[in-house]
């Protein structure tokens, strides 16, 4: 067996993105987690999936619910999910966001949002995987939150010819694309900080 801590390193260099997953119980109350295990399985029938602790509370609830709802949360998004990822009863208190078209809790402000029908849950050592067929979507165009290293963050991405033609630090030139004199500069300067 090796160390439980490099392992959970280890899993901490891929990223992700951060989810709540949504569901009511038999009487009707509102259960939720903050989930990053979530992935997309299948464009055709459309599925997904994410994985539960056999720890986890709410197993039950979503070993029962018909329907489940994932939240692919927001950059600003970060206390919604440190609420959802603290055991508790209160996790909806305050608010009011109604259930979405399948009928599982909504939870507003988030950036896609995939209700679903359950459909298979299967065994994972310590956690359960449930698979589910996404009967309805919803996306917004905003930034999402993500997950790295055990740590919360956000988007960069690596700029493309034209982030570089807008700052002026490139031009076209014929088809190629070419450094201006300030590009030049900046990569100067960046190289010399580096060799520091
Ligand atoms: C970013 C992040 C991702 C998480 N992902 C999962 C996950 O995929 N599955 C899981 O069972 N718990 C996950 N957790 C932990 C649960 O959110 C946490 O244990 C929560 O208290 C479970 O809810 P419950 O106590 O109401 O069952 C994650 C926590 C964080 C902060």
């Amino acid at each position: 067996m090796f160390d439980a801590q490099a392992f959970r390193d280890a899993l901490g260099s891929f990223v992700t993105g951060v989810t709540i997953v949504t569901a009511r119980d038999e009487e009707g109350q509102p259960f939720g987690l903050t989930a990053n295990s979530f992935n997309s399985v299948s464009l055709d029938p459309p599925m997904v999936l994410w994985s539960l602790s056999l720890q986890s509370r709410t197993l039950p609830v979503f070993r029962d619910a018909e329907t489940w709802a994932v939240h692919v949360l927001a950059a600003d998004q970060q206390p919604m999910s440190d609420r959802f990822a603290r055991p508790g009863s209160d996790k909806f208190a305050g608010l009011d966001g109604g259930d979405g078209p399948e009928g599982a809790p909504l939870i507003e402000g988030y950036a896609a949002r995939f209700g679903c029908r359950a459909r298979f849950e299967y065994e994972g050592g310590d956690h359960a995987i449930f698979l589910g067929e996404v009967i309805e979507f919803d996306r917004r165009d905003t930034e999402p939150l993500i997950y790295h290293g055990g740590r919360y963050g956000r988007v960069m991405r690596a700029p493309d010819g034209e982030d570089l033609e807008r700052e002026g630090l490139a031009e076209k030139v014929g088809s190629e694309l070419a450094l201006t004199q300030r590009g030049t500069d900046l990569l100067a300067a960046l190289e010399a900080l580096a060799k520091r």
